[in-house]
């Protein structure tokens, strides 16, 4: 297991056993998904990679058991991460928990195409609406819980989470120059036990997760991205935002 990211910000789920952590990564061969990937096996998950083209998946599990080329991460096939690639269908059907890491352009066909695979599942979504703060009366999130419900998948649930952490943070090793201060990750879904659900596993990454409320709270985080797109611009490369002054789990 990784070191925790910031010693005087214990992750809330310290010490409790992630639910079972089967994870799927749709579009998991991008910049973010990669990332993701690559810091929820280090914490321990089983990860299948999602692709249009499960060439390109296998590809990149490969390049993620081997460090992402990330500087100073440790590069050891012998610790054997756990990290699959496979067609994004394939991929929805071996998880129990997927995280969706496709532009919002390719949202809707992709939800569409696999609802049946993906209902009474969690769904993680971690796209944003572009460009940010473009349709303030929804999110990337209620629109594929909308998709999804569509395409037949009456028993899927649907959270948000990570769309104010960067790419490139997690693209490095939890704990390494650069990492810290680590971002929060702001957590949403309706329903305490999924908002649970998806931020114990989100705590995988080593960073520490803040459940933020119902789904619909989801459009305040995406506003924020086009906030930290701007600071992104300069030379910080991973701008984030950090909750404090909360002395109990929300
Ligand atoms: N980049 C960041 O810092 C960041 C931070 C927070 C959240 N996010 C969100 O995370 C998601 C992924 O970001 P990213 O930067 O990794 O994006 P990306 O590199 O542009 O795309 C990710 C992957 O999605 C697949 N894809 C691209 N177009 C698609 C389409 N039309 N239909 C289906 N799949 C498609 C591609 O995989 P294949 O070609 O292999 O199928 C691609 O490698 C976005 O929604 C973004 O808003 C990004």
């Amino acid at each position: 297991m990784h070191r925790r990211s910031s010693p005087h910000r214990e992750n809330w789920a310290a010490g409790v056993s992630p639910p079972a952590a089967n994870l799927a990564v749709l579009g998991g061969t991008g910049q973010f998904g990669l990332g993701l990937a690559w810091r929820l096996a280090l914490g321990g998950a089983r990860v299948v990679i999602g692709s249009r083209d499960g060439k390109r998946a296998e590809e990149a599990a490969a390049r993620v058991r081997t460090g992402l080329d990330a500087p100073g991460a440790v590069s050891d096939p012998a610790r054997g991460l756990a990290v699959s690639g496979a067609t994004n269908r394939a991929a929805a059907r071996a998880a129990d928990t997927v995280f969706l890491s496709v532009p919002f352009a390719g949202q809707e066909a992709l939800l569409e195409e696999l609802g049946s695979e993906l209902d009474g599942k969690l769904v993680v979504c971690c796209g944003v609406l572009w460009p940010p703060g473009s349709r303030p009366e929804t999110s990337a999130a209620e629109e594929a819980e909308r998709v999804l419900r569509r395409a037949g998948a009456g028993k899927v649930r649907v959270a948000a989470a990570f769309q104010t952490v960067a790419a490139g943070l997690l693209r490095l090793p939890p704990g390494a120059a650069g990492a810290e201060p680590a971002p929060d990750i702001l957590v949403f879904a309706d329903g305490t036990a999924d908002r649970e659900t998806a931020a114990r596993l989100a705590e995988l990454t080593g960073l520490r997760a803040v459940p933020a409320g119902p789904l619909r709270k989801s459009r305040a985080a995406e506003a924020a991205l086009g906030l930290l797109l701007e600071l992104n611009r300069g030379p910080a490369r991973h701008a984030g935002l950090m909750v404090t002054g909360l002395t109990h789990r929300p």
